[in-house]
């Protein structure tokens, strides 16, 4: 019997984790299974956590208004060390690549207990782009025994690295998983529960109709903070106000250095089809997805997911590790310049050819089996 200890903090490795937790705690022949949170992120996380009731066996409970990365890093890896040190797991499983991923393998890692890193492989090579996490996850690739990677693309980039062929795996995107069981709870009979929620979070689903659409937003990322999302807001309120037949939503990130951002923006919260809202618990975010016409993000999570529901992207980033959905099509890369985003999206609207050949993209990043994959290879000691 194996003890496996998953830990992580976020939201986006809430979603990406709950369907393997999931697959772990069901399998009570082969593993005991332990569940840290480090609540990097507070209410996002917790969002996640009802929805998929999974009850953190650890709460380190470290967020603190606007932390910055040096004191969120020191006490990841003093809480998880000493958690380590108490509950000696035999595995310690991490994903992706916030600073919990990194703190929380780097804690693994000097105590000589192996680590599973689950989305391994993805990279765009620029230290700068996504800051931190393309750091974080190379750092991760070092201090890891086994690498879950989505694609042949991330395991190649991994073999590029020197990281032992036989300790590599590709399963998929374990976000392929979590999406699905999703999708199966948004039965009909769910959608006027689901209208009810989205009214509470200050969004009227029924105004849509076959005239109006809907475009979704979301950008977090820290090399857009300042001058990047600005320009994203200020590129909202003239999308918005030239399209006055297309609902912009846009589900502001708790970070306060986005708030701040948006909030310099002289108008942004007065125009009657830009709907600045809350984050939204992830089952309404993946129903406003399905339902969107485009979404413009700078997100790592959603260029997997959005092609899965077969909604095109424009991502407002420079660079991106997912060139996958690139090559494939359903996503395009378009920065965060004002000028760039009003015209791709114009382009979007106005061209119904250009759009269709987006919509009907095949999405590139697993069949939902990931969990299942990772399960097996721990089942077999790591083989
Ligand atoms: C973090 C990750 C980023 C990931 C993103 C997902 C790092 C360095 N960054 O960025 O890789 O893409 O999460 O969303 O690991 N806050 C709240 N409540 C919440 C969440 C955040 O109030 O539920 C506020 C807090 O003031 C917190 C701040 O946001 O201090 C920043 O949180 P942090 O996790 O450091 O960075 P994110 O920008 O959320
Ligand atoms: N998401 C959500 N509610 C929102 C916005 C996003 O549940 O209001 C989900 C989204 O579907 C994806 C994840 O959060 O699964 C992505 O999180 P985020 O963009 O914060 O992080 P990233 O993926 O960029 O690391």
């Amino acid at each position: 019997m194996k003890k496996i200890l998953f830990v992580f903090g976020t939201r986006p490795e809430a979603i990406k984790m709950a369907p393997v937790i999931a697959r772990f705690k069901k399998d009570t022949a082969h593993f005991k299974t332990y569940v840290c949170v480090t609540a990097q992120h507070r209410q996002q996380l917790d969002s996640v956590l009802r929805l998929f009731g999974i009850k953190p066996d650890f709460d380190l409970n470290l967020m603190r208004r606007n932390q910055h990365l040096p004191e969120i890093t020191c006490r990841i890896l003093k809480g998880v060390s000493a958690l380590l040190q108490k509950l000696q797991p035999d595995w310690v499983l991490v994903q992706g690549d916030t600073t919990t991923t990194f703190a929380a393998a780097l804690a693994a890692f000097y105590q000589h207990i192996p680590v599973g890193h689950i989305e391994a492989g993805l990279r765009t090579y620029r230290a700068d782009s996504p800051y931190p996490e393309e750091i974080n996850r190379q750092l991760t690739s070092r201090l890891a025994a086994l690498h879950f990677a989505p694609t042949k693309l991330n395991k190649e980039n991994l073999l590029k690295e020197s990281v032992p062929a036989d300790t590599v795996f590709v399963t998929g995107n374990t976000v392929m998983d979590a999406l699905q069981l999703i999708v199966k709870k948004i039965s009909p009979a769910q959608e006027k529960k689901i209208a009810r929620q989205l009214r509470l979070a200050q969004y009227d689903i029924s105004r849509l109709t076959p005239t109006r659409k809907l475009i979704l937003i979301t950008c977090h990322r820290r090399e857009n903070f300042g001058p990047g999302i600005e320009q994203v807001a200020r590129a909202a309120i003239q999308l918005s106000k030239a399209y006055t037949q297309v609902d912009f939503v846009w589900p502001v990130h708790f970070n306060p250095n986005v708030r701040k951002a948006i909030k310099n923006i002289k108008g942004v919260s007065k125009i009657p089809n830009l709907f600045l809202i809350e984050p939204l618990d992830y089952l309404l975010f993946v129903y406003l997805m399905k339902k969107a016409f485009l979404i413009l993000t700078d997100s790592g999570g959603v260029q997997e997911e959005a092609p899965a529901l077969g909604t095109p992207v424009l991502v407002m980033r420079e660079v991106t590790e997912r060139t996958e959905a690139l090559s494939a099509g359903c996503v395009k890369l378009i920065g965060t310049d004002f000028q760039t985003i009003v015209r791709e999206t114009g382009k979007l609207l106005a061209q119904p050819k250009l759009y269709a050949k987006m919509k009907k993209a095949v999405c590139p990043y697993g069949d939902g089996k990931a969990g299942r994959r990772i399960l097996e290879v721990l089942k077999k000691g790591g083989k």
